[in-house]
């Protein structure tokens, strides 16, 4: 049987919270004083932050475990003297592009190959009915350049649940100084508005709107980021997969916007439990203990818990190759527009390696056969398709390579030391 052999053990400090990261390098610079953030995570996606936020005159330190950020508030910002380049960053872009805007700056923003293609029609038509101008190529995605203007109120209702859109429109509106309410099918991740809040900004939120007021200042910070979720996910999955051994990751952020895939993985048989829950930051934050040695079983997933694991749903393909019967995913359309077309992507290379796998419009089917599966995986240089079949290489039996394993850089950059030192055979 696949996976006999494979122990795992120890406890593990999962890296900080990518989406919770970029924030706090944003909401630190339009604070008014001296923000004081510990464990930001230091990947590419955040330098790609960071950059921008230096080029928009912010002085931003080099990323460190122990940062100190002094804002000049919410109008400080200066008109940049290049292009803002995002990298990979689908989170800079859109959220940066909400800033730019607010601002009353004009600046261009590029980024790589993957994340020109990615849409940002979504921001545009947002920001330009509160004013701004944004121009966007043919295709839709980058280069995009957006040009500031006094801003006005807006009601915006988004059609697909996203917290990158939230996120640009509410933090454009903070920096005009007008008011915002989005709504949302279903509620994305909140980080934004927790921390909006956490600064003084008077926020409203309730299932499906958030609405931030008129005229916010924001207070500094001081903030620990917790462990990020996303990452939790992979050591998750890798004990539920194994026979034998336990493993703890500590500091995980648990913010229930962020939880699905924990959820999901429990609902398949797999023994993950909290403890130690607490809150840092205006964030949930807990130890996770998953014990190995269980029966999965497949799942369906689909509506409102999409959002609550959407960066996961390409682990959990990987997972359910190894679940009892069917895995199920639907109402996951926005996987094909991510750092890769993910629902192409992993099932392509999971058919490739020998699993039994069916795209849908919207989602996927895996069916649990329990594979040994060989061959190359084609990351199309996305790092969580990476880090997902970077698991199931770890399963005594496969035998599987990975075309680019340094993508990993773009969110967990010890992912495959991390990996190595938790598993024994
Ligand atoms: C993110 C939101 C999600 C997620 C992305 C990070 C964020 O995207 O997939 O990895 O930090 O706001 P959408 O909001 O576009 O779904």
């Amino acid at each position: 049987m696949t996976g006999r052999g494979l122990r795992v053990s120890g406890e593990l400090q999962v890296p900080g919270d990518k989406s919770i990261s970029h924030r706090s390098l944003i909401c630190s610079a339009l604070a008014e004083g001296t923000s004081r953030v510990r464990g930001v995570l230091p990947s590419a996606d955040v330098h790609s932050t960071a950059g921008v936020l230096r080029a928009l005159g912010v002085e931003v330190p080099a990323l460190a475990p122990s940062m100190v950020i002094t804002g000049a508030g919410r109008r400080s910002l200066r008109a940049p003297h290049s292009d803002l380049d995002c990298g990979n960053s689908g989170t800079t872009s859109r959220l940066m592009a909400g800033v730019v805007a607010g601002s009353g700056l004009t600046a261009r923003f590029t980024g790589d190959a993957s994340l020109s293609r990615r849409p940002m029609r979504r921001v545009k038509r947002p920001l330009e009915m509160m004013g701004a101008t944004v121009e966007l190529p043919q295709h839709g995605g980058l280069p995009m350049t957006v040009r500031g203007a006094p801003l006005t109120t807006v009601e915006w209702r988004s059609d697909t649940p996203s917290a990158q859109v939230k996120s640009c429109i509410l933090l454009a509106a903070l920096c005009a100084g007008v008011e915002a309410t989005v709504r949302e099918p279903s509620r994305s991740r909140d980080h934004t508005e927790r921390m909006l809040a956490s600064q003084g900004a008077e926020v409203w939120v309730n299932e499906d709107a958030v609405l931030l007021f008129a005229g916010q200042r924001l207070a500094p910070l001081d903030l620990t980021v917790p462990g990020d979720p996303s990452s939790a996910a992979f050591f998750a999955a890798l004990a539920a997969l194994a026979p034998a051994g336990e493993l703890r990751a500590l500091g995980v952020g648990v913010n229930e916007t962020r939880t699905g895939f924990f959820a999901a993985l429990r609902e398949m048989g797999a023994s993950i439990e909290l403890e130690d829950a607490r809150r840092e930051g205006g964030e949930p934050v807990a130890e996770l203990r998953i014990t190995a040695g269980a029966a999965l079983h497949g799942i369906t997933v689909g509506g409102p818990a999409i959002p609550t694991l959407i960066d996961e749903l390409p682990l959990l393909a990987c997972v359910g190759a190894y679940a009892e019967g069917e895995t199920r995913v639907t109402d996951a359309a926005e996987l094909r527009v991510k750092e890769s077309d993910r629902i192409a992507a992993v099932v392509q290379n999971l058919r490739t390696l020998g699993a039994d796998a069916d795209e849908l419009p919207d989602g996927f089917v895996v069916r649990g056969t329990r594979p040994r599966l060989r061959g190359m995986v084609t990351t199309y240089g996305d790092h969580r398709l990476a880090m997902a079949f970077g698991v199931l290489a770890t399963l005594p039996g496969n035998e599987i390579a990975i075309d680019d394993r340094e993508c990993v850089a773009v969110s967990y950059p010890a992912f495959w030391s991390d990996l190595a030192r938790v598993t024994e055979r």
